[in-house]
């Protein structure tokens, strides 16, 4: 498989659990419900697939944990897709059922998300060879090492906060707190 095809297949399988879910809910609003959800949860996976990636290879090295280092750019860029979707779900949300959306939010509380998004943005641009060349190696590294240290601060964070909805959230909340120390010791480790 091509890395562009691994891209492909990975946006293809978001899309259709985001249709999925935008599908299986009652009604018109739950619906698109569901699909920021879905949006949100496949992000997820393949957010800590590309944020482990070195060290599932330091821990388990193996062919499949050295190619999910070498293709984490791919994965990345459907992380980015899959994000898309969020926001393409959000923003039709947002049209149709504004009462709802708002419902325990205030413009403050979108400022985490949004900066999320600017990141996404920087990040995919950057993984492309012309801007990676324009900012140079040493701001590169700066800004994937900081981008994806916001994206993992966003996911605990939006986890975390719905606890008290669902004692359930504490299980992705947790992964991805442990995922972050992870990565913590390993800076220690040099
Ligand atoms: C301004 C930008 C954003 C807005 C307004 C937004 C809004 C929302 C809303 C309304 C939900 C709840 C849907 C529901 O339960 O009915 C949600 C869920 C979520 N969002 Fe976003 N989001 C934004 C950006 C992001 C970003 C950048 C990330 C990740 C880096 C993210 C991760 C999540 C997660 C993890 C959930 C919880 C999903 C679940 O219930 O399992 N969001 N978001």
């Amino acid at each position: 498989m091509t890395r562009w095809n691994l891209f492909g297949v990975l946006t293809v399988i978001v899309t259709l659990f985001a249709l999925t879910a935008y599908a299986i809910a009652p009604n018109g609003v739950e619906s698109l419900q569901y699909a920021i959800r879905a949006t949100a949860r496949t992000s997820f996976v393949l957010f800590l697939a590309v944020f482990l990636a070195t060290s599932f290879a330091r821990l388990v090295p193996s062919a499949l944990t050295r190619a999910l280092v070498r293709e984490r750019r791919y994965i990345g860029l459907s992380f980015a897709a899959s994000q898309l979707l969020h926001a393409i779900a959000l923003i039709i949300y947002i049209r149709i059922a504004p009462e709802a959306f708002w419902v325990g939010r205030t413009p403050a509380t979108n400022i985490p998300g949004s900066i999320g998004y600017l990141m996404i943005l920087l990040l995919s641009i950057t993984s492309f060879a012309t801007p990676a060349r324009l900012i140079g190696p040493a701001n590169w590294k700066k800004l994937h090492l900081t981008g994806v240290w916001i994206l993992a601060v966003i996911f605990a964070g939006s986890f975390l906060t719905r606890v008290h909805h669902h004692a359930a959230y504490l299980v992705p909340g947790m992964m991805m707190v442990v995922a972050m120390l992870l990565r913590m010791g390993e800076r220690f480790e040099g």
